[in-house]
């Protein structure tokens, strides 16, 4: 990178907030899985939508291409440029929304609030509870993921089985474009139907489109109360049985989250409590709200339910019996040997549990080390498949497998952690020719010099 466009990006941020030295440098440009590592020529901290704007002007007339990086809690690749080897002659600079962490006054009545794409996820909740509200997004990355990389990629997290993904919790919308113009749809009425959804566009770009630079998110009104059950079940069909079974005795499901005997093994022995005594294949977790007797209604609803080997409850939040469940993704990340084999795929409710039998024995079937611990939003049809211990040379092996999986079953490569470059070579998997090509025709248009982290979604 020239020493005169360094020169012009401290002119629009300041000097200490273009980074060049090595040291620093290597914290934006490894993924959180640490599976991924690029390489850039600066990390480039803005602190405005201007600045973000200046910024990609510059790049835009030398060349330069962009890693926009929030939280880097991405579990794609997504988050870091390219590897040294992908685009040799390639110059990129990480765009940190770090230092964009504003968050707007919250709209009581309206039931909104506005955020600068740095701000974290758990900032806006907090916000919003002091103002009686609350964030409808949660995940168990909450202090560290942003407002801008939750919309990138049109997270799901925990409460999407009660307020839905993050792409249907976006208002409004600012953000830069690949020219350096500004684009701003910013309207917290409820309904504005006036052209193109290009926040919805947006939502799930991952940062190949325009650089988020302040998201209008809706709030939610929370529960007066909650009540959270962590079940010991024979049968992954219990969960959905459960599920349906609370919902028909008039009681709202706020989280449905299931685990497997490895996974509370796992986690137990990096320290969580084994929520319930019962030793089983699976655990279920369910927490509902409700008006009247929400405690009554959901054990009745349990008592009906085949394969129940115990059960515990207690009224929410209940941060000891969802330890487990949270703890789940830092306790795989600590153990596994090799980088672990992580693959976030949702298949039709009716299949989960032939899903779950067929992807625990892939390494097996395929004779290759690895150590299957599943869990995830099963109310969403959603799994997230983790293989620990594989070696580097099978995983490619194991990844196709369970695609091949998924793809016989009519499920998605991608239920909410988005392609990244992690499944860019998969994208065609459930998605037509006409559809990559009109997705790609999309991007050319809005980025064609493909300066916007190239490499992620179309590889
Ligand atoms: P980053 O990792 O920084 O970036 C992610 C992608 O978004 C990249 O492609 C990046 O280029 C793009 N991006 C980031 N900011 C912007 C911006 N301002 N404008 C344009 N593009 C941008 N994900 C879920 O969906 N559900 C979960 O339940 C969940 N739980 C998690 C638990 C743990 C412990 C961890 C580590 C991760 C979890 N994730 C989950 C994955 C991750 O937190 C989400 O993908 C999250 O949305 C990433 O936000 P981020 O700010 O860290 O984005
Ligand atoms: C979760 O639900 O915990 C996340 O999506 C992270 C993961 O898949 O490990
Ligand atoms: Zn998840």
């Amino acid at each position: 990178m020239t020493p005169t466009i360094l020169r012009r990006l401290a002119d629009v941020v300041g000097a200490a907030h273009v980074i060049t030295d090595d040291d620093t440098l290597a914290g934006y440009l490894a993924d959180w899985t640490g599976r991924w590592t690029g390489v850039a020529d600066a990390v480039v901290r803005p602190r405005t939508t201007e600045e973000v704007a200046a910024v990609i002007t510059l790049c835009a007339a030398d060349g330069v291409s962009v890693c926009v990086q929030g939280g880097n809690t991405g579990l794609v690749g997504g988050s870091v440029p390219p590897a040294a080897g992908d685009s040799p002659t390639l110059v990129t600079i990480v765009l940190s929304t770090a230092r964009m962490t504003d968050l707007g006054d919250v709209d009581a009545t309206g039931r909104c609030v506005g955020a600068q794409a740095g701000a974290t996820v758990a900032a806006i909740d907090r916000h919003a509870a002091s103002h009686g509200l609350r964030f409808g997004i949660d995940l168990a990355a909450r202090e560290s993921a942003t407002a801008g990389g939750v919309v990138a990629t049109n997270a799901g997290g925990i409460r999407m089985i009660r307020h839905g993904n993050t792409r249907g919790q976006v208002l409004g919308i600012e953000a830069v474009l690949a020219d350096g113009c500004i684009l701003r749809r910013w309207s917290p009425l409820i309904k504005d139907n006036v052209g193109y959804d290009l926040p919805g566009l947006l939502a799930g770009s991952e940062g190949t489109l325009a650089v988020i630079t302040e998201v209008l998110f809706a709030l939610v009104t929370p529960p007066a109360a909650t009540t959270v059950a962590v079940l010991a079940i024979d049968r992954v069909a219990a969960t959905t049985e459960l599920i349906a079974a609370a919902s028909r005795r008039g009681l709202i499901v706020e989280a449905a989250e299931i685990m497997t005997a490895a996974g509370i093994d796992l986690v137990h022995e990096y320290g969580a409590r084994r929520p319930v005594a019962e030793p089983a294949p699976f655990t279920f977790l369910i927490e509902v709200s409700g008006s009247g007797t929400v405690d009554e209604e959901l054990f009745a609803a349990i008592e009906g339910i085949d394969g129940v080997r115990g059960a515990v409850a207690e009224p929410g939040p209940a941060t000891a019996l969802w330890a487990a469940r949270e703890t789940h993704t830092e306790s795989i990340a600590r153990s596994t040997t090799t980088p672990v084999v992580k693959l976030d795929v949702s298949v039709p409710i009716r299949a989960l549990p032939e899903a779950f039998d067929r992807f625990t024995v892939v390494p097996a079937d395929l004779g290759v080390q690895g150590r299957p611990i599943l869990f995830g939003h099963v109310g969403d049809g959603n799994i997230h498949v983790n293989y620990l211990d594989v070696p580097c040379a099978d995983e490619h092996r194991v990844t196709e497998a369970v695609f091949a999986v998924v793809a016989d079953l009519g499920g998605s490569i991608s239920a909410e952690h988005g392609i990244g470059r992690a499944k860019a070579a998969w994208i065609g998997l459930g998605r037509t020719d006409v559809d990559i090509v009109a997705m790609r025709t999309v991007k050319t248009a809005l980025d064609p010099q493909n300066l916007l982290n190239p490499g992620v979604l179309f590889g």
